[in-house]
């Protein structure tokens, strides 16, 4: 397997995208530090689903926008599984509000949750990583807009085109140490982040419509990607965003 001795932390891990690539990165051979905020139910069942697949995870209450959690998500690698090869700073959350109406709360739960701790996240994770040596990956879970508007939810936009500087930056200065930096770029999946849209036939079928391959992703579809991107097979992959978005960000009406 292409994951065997590595140890992976994936924020944000026990419901939606972060689950699959919990299983994904598992399913490889890694040993997994499960984050999570709430519904601890949630993660041991994820639990037994990784030991199931003959892997080890750690699950981890800790809220990733304050740096001292995140410090202690690093330190369980460390001393749960030995080391620390990849981490995945999955967790975020929206708000679906515009320009006009964004609260001051809202904006600093948005780029506090989806920003600030990539930021530190992939910051502590270098540190634990140059220091153990032998490199790693730092993978940023941002979005198809990180560089696409997305009308109505402005201040999840500015925290992933954040998220892209991020990832391009980290990635050239990180590279002398070994250590990778890559942005997946989902489109439109189905995770608790969408439920109000897949909820709302009218709505769905106008989404449906604008992706060229005519549907929303399944998580899977996205942890597929991380697990490559985990992997020896990514090796010369940094400071770029990979897009998994089904053509959404190319669908043209044809006028
Ligand atoms: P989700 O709502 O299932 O996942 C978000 C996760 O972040 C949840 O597990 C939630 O508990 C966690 N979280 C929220 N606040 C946290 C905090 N303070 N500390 C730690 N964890 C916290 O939705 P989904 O879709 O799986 O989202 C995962 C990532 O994928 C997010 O960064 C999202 O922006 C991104 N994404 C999702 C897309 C979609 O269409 N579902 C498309 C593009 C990007
Ligand atoms: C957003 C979703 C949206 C998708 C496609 C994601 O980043 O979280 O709400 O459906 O992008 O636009």
């Amino acid at each position: 397997m292409k994951l065997n001795d590595k140890v992976a932390i994936v924020t944000g891990g026990n419901t939606g995208i972060g689950k699959a690539v919990v299983l994904a990165l598992a399913g490889q051979g890694a040993s997994v530090v499960i984050d999570y905020v709430c519904n601890p139910e949630a993660t041991d069942e994820l639990e037994r689903q990784v030991a199931a697949l003959g892997e080890k995870s750690a699950g981890v209450e800790a809220d990733v926008s304050k740096v001292a959690d995140l410090q202690r998500l690093v330190d369980t690698a460390a001393q749960t599984f030995g080391r620390l090869d990849v981490m995945v700073n999955n967790a975020g959350v929206e708000t679906r509000t515009s320009v006009l109406d964004t609260t001051e709360d809202q904006y600093a739960k948005v780029l506090d949750i989806n920003l600030k701790s990539a930021f530190f996240g992939t910051q502590l994770a270098a540190k634990q990583m140059i220091g153990q040596g032998g490199g790693g990956r730092i993978i940023n879970m941002s979005s198809v807009h990180e560089d696409w508007p997305m009308p109505g939810n402005t201040a999840y936009c500015l925290s992933k085109g954040g998220m892209r500087m991020l990832t391009r930056t980290a990635g050239v200065e990180l590279a002398p140490h070994g250590i990778t930096v890559v942005g997946v770029g989902p489109g439109a999946v189905d995770t608790p982040i969408n439920a109000s849209t897949v909820a709302d036939p009218a709505k769905l079928k106008t989404l449906d419509a604008a992706i060229p391959i005519g549907r929303l992703a399944e998580p899977d579809e996205i942890a597929g990607v991380v697990a490559f991107l985990a992997s020896d097979d990514a090796s010369y992959l940094t400071a770029t965003t990979i897009f998994v978005d089904g053509g959404i960000m190319q669908s043209s009406p044809g006028l």
